[in-house]
């Protein structure tokens, strides 16, 4: 990983140019590359204490990372990935405080924004998702905006988030699954949901996966009652509005067929 002189100054005046900016592509031989700079993270008191009192995956919270941790957690976790056979951006520069990787193409969501017809996009992506937890390791923000194509080739980026080793490899990974249905909900992309996690179960050898998200369905019961009427619906941003969407989609589910089906 030795980037010639020419690429280090344009990677350096590009961070003086872009000062505001925590992550932003540079060009250099007609190739592009991303610069990452590294941020604190972690979570407040409030987040830790509605994790020990409700234990919902997407409260998990963050470690605390310094910006050079960030940038040694993330590119140390894209080497492992690497190794593994993961398809992630190769790493071009690592610096104390940035470091810069290669481009790999466009984030799903804004395929899918553009109304481009990614179905099996979606599905491959559950997939890859699935053999990343058969190789013992998790995600962390399996978002649409997370998982690039280029070249009818998915890749997955953005790896900063760190959790707690008390938090187990199974639920960052229930948790992984969740954000990744709760981000179609999010653009309301309809799914066959049993079509889209068989594709997962096999990928990944996970059969617990849709009990799991039951459990999590049913703990929320609350949640979903409670968001459930049109006026508060009314009143709901986009990610809460997506979360009831989910909750609903996972409970309906669970319904025998017959009463599915409305009879
Ligand atoms: N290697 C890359 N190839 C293509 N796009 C990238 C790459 N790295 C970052 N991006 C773009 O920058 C955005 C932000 O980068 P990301 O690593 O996801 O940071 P953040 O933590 O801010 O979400 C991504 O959603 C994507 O659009
Ligand atoms: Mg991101």
């Amino acid at each position: 990983m030795s980037p010639d002189n020419d690429l280090n100054s344009l990677i350096n005046s590009a961070l003086d140019i872009f000062k505001d900016r925590e992550v932003f592509p540079v060009e250099y031989k007609k190739k592009k590359y991303w610069v990452k700079r590294g941020r604190r993270s972690g979570s407040n008191l409030l987040q830790h204490f509605a994790w020990k009192m409700l234990h919902f995956p997407l409260l998990t919270p963050a470690e605390n990372q310094s910006e050079e941790e960030s940038v040694i957690y993330e590119t140390e976790k894209i080497k492992r990935m690497q190794s593994l056979g993961i398809a992630v951006p190769s790493l071009v520069l690592i610096e104390k405080r940035f470091f810069v990787m290669e481009d790999v193409g466009t984030p799903l969501y804004i395929l899918l924004k553009k109304n481009s017809n990614i179905f099996p996009q979606i599905y491959t992506a559950i997939e890859l998702l699935g053999a990343l937890h058969r190789k013992k390791e998790y995600h962390g923000g399996a978002q649409l905006r997370n998982i690039t194509m280029k070249d009818s080739e998915l890749f997955f980026i953005d790896f900063e988030e760190k959790f707690s080793s008390e938090v187990s490899l199974e639920l960052l990974q229930i948790r992984d699954v969740f954000m990744f249905l709760l981000c179609l909900s999010k653009h309301n992309f309809e799914y066959d949901y049993h079509f889209l996690l068989e594709k997962y179960i096999s990928a990944s050898g996970n059969n617990d996966i849709k009990k799991e998200l039951e459990k999590i369905s049913i703990s929320l019961k609350f949640v979903e009652k409670i968001l459930k009427p049109e006026l508060i619906r009314n009143l709901l941003d986009k990610d809460t509005l997506a979360l009831a969407k989910l909750l609903e989609t996972i409970s309906y589910q669970r319904l025998p067929t017959k009463k599915r089906a409305g009879g």
